[in-house]
C-alpha cells in the first residue's frame, strides 16, 4: 500500500494503478461502515484508492471540526488489512491554498434536510468530492446510504458536471443493537451510547407501521417522534418522510421513499434512515 500527501505524488502512484480504479473518499477514524465500501470497491476493481481527509470547509463555525477524532495510523492499517493500494492523505493547505475562491454548488437538493440544518455543508462536500475527483480520476466512487442526501447530492453533481465516474452507494453497517456505524458515535458516554439505540428503534416503529400496510407519511414521521420522545437523553432535530429522488416531504408515501431523522443524544448529533419500498 502506498501513502501519499502531494498531488504530485497522488498524480504519480495513481498513474501506476491498473483499471478500474474504485475511490473511498474518507474523513477518517475508520470503522467497519467505510471498510465496507472498501471491500465493495476491492470486488469491483483492479486498483483501490482512499483518501483520508478532514474537509474544514463542510463544518459550521459551531460545529466539531477542532474535536473532530483522528487517528492515521490505525485508519492506515485498517486500509492495508483491506487490500487498499494507495491512500491520499492531503493537507488542508494544499486543498484549499490561500486565495481560493471556486466552489461547487448543487442547489434544489441541498436545501431540505442536513442542508436545512447546516448551512454552506453540502457546497464543502460537494466542492471538496470535486477537487477529489479531479485529482483522483476513478472509474467508480463509493459512498455510504448512512449519509443518504449526501449520496444524491453527489450523484446529480456528477451527473451534472459530466464527471465520467460511476456513484455506487451501499447499505448503512450498524452495530449489533442497530445503531449506524459513525465516527462521531466515539463522542457518546455509556449512557448515551444506550439511549443512541432510539433511533434504530424510531426507524424500525416506522417500518413495522409501513410493512402493516401504513402509507400515510405524517404517520410515520409521528411514531419516530413519540419513540425519540420516549428517550430522555435524545433530542429530536427533524424527521423527515421524502421522496427518494427528489427529497421533497411526502403526504403519501406511492413510490420510493426516505425515511430520516437527526437526533441530539447529548451534545451529539445523529443522523439515521431507512429506505421504504
Ligand atoms: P465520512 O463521514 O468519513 O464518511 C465516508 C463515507 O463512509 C461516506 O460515503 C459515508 O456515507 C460512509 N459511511 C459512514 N458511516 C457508514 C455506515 N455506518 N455504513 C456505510 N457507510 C458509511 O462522508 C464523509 O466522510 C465526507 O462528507 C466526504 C464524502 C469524505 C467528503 O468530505
Amino acid at each position: 500500500m502506498i501513502v501519499v500527501t502531494t498531488f504530485a505524488e497522488l498524480r504519480q502512484a495513481r498513474a501506476k494503478l491498473p483499471g478500474p480504479v474504485g475511490f473511498v473518499p474518507t474523513m477518517g477514524y475508520l470503522h467497519a461502515g467505510h471498510i465496507s465500501l472498501v471491500e465493495h470497491a476491492r470486488r469491483d476493481c483492479a486498483g483501490v484508492v482512499v483518501s483520508i481527509f478532514v474537509n474544514p470547509t463542510q463544518f459550521g463555525p459551531n460545529e466539531d471540526l477542532a474535536s473532530y477524532p483522528r487517528d492515521l495510523p490505525r485508519d492506515l492499517s485498517l486500509l492495508e488489512a483491506a487490500g487498499v493500494d494507495l491512500v491520499w492523505t492531503p493537507t488542508p493547505e494544499s486543498m484549499y491554498p490561500p486565495g481560493f475562491q471556486t466552489w461547487v454548488e448543487v442547489a434544489g437538493l441541498t436545501t431540505p434536510l442536513e442542508g436545512a440544518q447546516r448551512p454552506g455543508h453540502f457546497r464543502g462536500v460537494t466542492t471538496v468530492v470535486a477537487k477529489l475527483f479531479n485529482a483522483v480520476g476513478p472509474e467508480k466512487a463509493y459512498f455510504g446510504q448512512k449519509d443518504a442526501q449526501q449520496a444524491a447530492v453527489l450523484r446529480r453533481m456528477t451527473c451534472d458536471l459530466d464527471f465520467p465516474i460511476e456513484i455506487v452507494v451501499c447499505p448503512i453497517m450498524r452495530e449489533p443493537d442497530g445503531l449506524a456505524m459513525s465516527s462521531r458515535n466515539t463522542y457518546l458516554d455509556p449512557q448515551q451510547r444506550q439511549a443512541a439505540t432510539v433511533l434504530y428503534r424510531a426507524l424500525s416503529a416506522a417500518r413495522a407501521a409501513y410493512d402493516q400496510g401504513q402509507r400515510d407519511a405524517g404517520a410515520l414521521r409521528r411514531i419516530v417522534r413519540e419513540t425519540i420522545g420516549s428517550e430522555p437523553l435524545a433530542k429530536l432535530q427533524y424527521v423527515s418522510c421524502a421522496d427518494f429522488d427528489t427529497l421533497e416531504e411526502l403526504d403519501r408515501i406511492e413510490g420510493r421513499a426516505l425515511l430520516s431523522m437527526a437526533v441530539y443524544v447529548g451534545k451529539t448529533r445523529l443522523i439515521d434512515n431507512f429506505v421504504l419500498e
